[in-house]
């Protein structure tokens, strides 16, 4: 039998070319008012935010724009600067009654946070963890013009805390979108090395989805369908952005790969990312891309060959024997990356030897740890990041934990350690 569980994706969600269209008569639907749209500046200039104006125009709503989101992170500064910019505004923050947020990952995480703090109140890392989000977020309406995060379909915040240098989780479901609209007609702007690494991120996310430990036959057909199409489209969308067939499926890809992972979690890709991410400003999708072979590698011993058999079938290796089944993912995943040009040592994404400890305790603490299936001990968890950045394992290292938790997720962790001996085996699932 499988475990009870609950299934989130935001209510509405509007997708495939000219769906933009429908997008004003379902927020008079809603009874909106007035919006504070947060983007970033390249959008305005590139005028899909005045798309979203006009149809704001059309539809009597009223609105202002905060434009001071950066690439290609989401920090803390970002969202207090979006809420400074919801208070002073020309129009009285009680007015207020949603947020809209235009662009990828970066805002729609800025936006949603923002949402957070103006009806709860506090700074952002009050609410690290999961749910510890007490009252319902303002309103919050994704316009995606990116096909990678996934962040408009999940309820996964993750902000850089830039004074601990780490990469918060804040994962409630009440931080899921209202509505979200995913035209592809917004994501030919796409830049190409946003289009590889975006992409490759849902790669990841359908990935550890598939292998997580909390999966279900709703999020493997979700994870097995958004593989089926990276594999089909990524490498079209990016060698030409203009392909609207290769974008939209890549849409779609993220989509399904979103919902999947917002319901069967991640795991250790994500939480080094998490972690690495933390020290360097390199785009996550490259991180998480480039760490995806290695974390396979370390989760084979604890996954059924059966999962392995049904992702490489998602990739088009249909004539495969159950004992090379690993290794034809690992080096179709590596050949992907080496196509789109992902590096597979990831001292050149911002790892640093020095930071290995540091990033391995963090990592451990990571809320995307929950549903990895294999667990790791401290010294594993370093050897692992060792490896990835083209280091020999093996050779025992001298960190030794910190006495103070870094992360209150350590505290989430502990509290969950019931739930982590309970599911952390396959053979748990009758
Ligand atoms: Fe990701």
């Amino acid at each position: 039998m499988q475990k009870p569980t609950n299934f989130y994706v935001p209510s509405i969600n509007l997708m495939g070319t000219g769906c933009l269209s429908n997008f004003g008569q379902e927020l008079q639907a809603k009874g909106f008012k007035k919006a504070l749209i947060v983007t970033d500046k390249n959008l305005v200039n590139l005028g899909h935010v005045r798309k979203v104006e006009q149809i704001l125009k059309d539809t009597g709503i009223t609105y202002s724009i905060f434009d001071g989101v950066e690439h290609p992170n989401p920090t803390t500064s970002f969202v207090e600067n979006g809420l400074h910019h919801l208070k002073k505004g020309n129009l009285l923050q009680k007015d207020f009654n949603f947020i809209i947020s235009v662009g990828g990952g970066t805002n729609h995480d800025c936006a949603r946070s923002i949402a957070l703090l103006a009806a709860n109140g506090g700074k952002i890392s009050d609410y690290e963890g999961l749910n510890k989000v007490p009252k319902n977020i303002l309103p919050w309406v994704a316009v995606n013009t990116t096909s990678g995060s996934g962040a408009e379909v999940t309820n996964f915040d993750i902000i850089v805390d830039e004074s601990r240098k780490v990469k918060m989780d804040i994962v409630d479901p009440q931080m899921l979108a209202t509505l979200t609209v995913n035209d592809p007609s917004l994501m030919t702007t796409i830049p190409k090395e946003v289009t590889i690494s975006s992409g490759i991120d849902v790669l990841a996310h359908a990935i550890e989805s598939y292998v997580s430990i909390n999966a279900t036959p709703v999020t493997d057909a979700l994870a097995l369908g958004a593989i089926k199409l990276v594999f089909n489209y990524l490498k079209k969308a990016a060698a030409n952005g203009n392909d609207t067939e290769a974008r939209e499926n890549m849409m779609y890809a993220e989509f399904m790969a979103g919902m999947s992972f917002n319901n069967a979690g991640v795991g250790y890709i994500h939480a080094i990312a998490h972690q690495i991410g933390g020290f360097s400003n390199r785009h996550h999708g490259l991180i998480t891309g480039a760490l995806i072979p290695y974390v396979l590698k370390f989760n084979a011993l604890a996954v059924p060959i059966e999962r392995f058999m049904d992702i490489a079938k998602a990739m088009g290796k249909e004539d495969i024997k159950e004992d090379d089944a690993v290794e034809t993912v690992h080096t179709a995943i590596n050949e992907l990356n080496a196509e789109l040009g992902i590096p597979s040592d990831l001292s050149e994404l911002g790892a640093k030897e020095e930071n290995i400890g540091i990033m391995a305790e963090n990592a451990l603490k990571d809320v995307a740890c929950l549903t990895n299936p294999r667990l790791a001990s401290l010294e594993d968890m370093i050897q692992l990041i060792r490896t990835t950045m083209g280091m020999k394992a093996g050779q025992e290292s001298e960190w030794k934990p910190g006495e103070q938790l870094s992360n209150p997720i350590n505290v989430m962790l502990a509290n969950n350690a019931e739930r982590l001996t309970d599911t952390n085996s396959y053979n748990n699932r009758t």
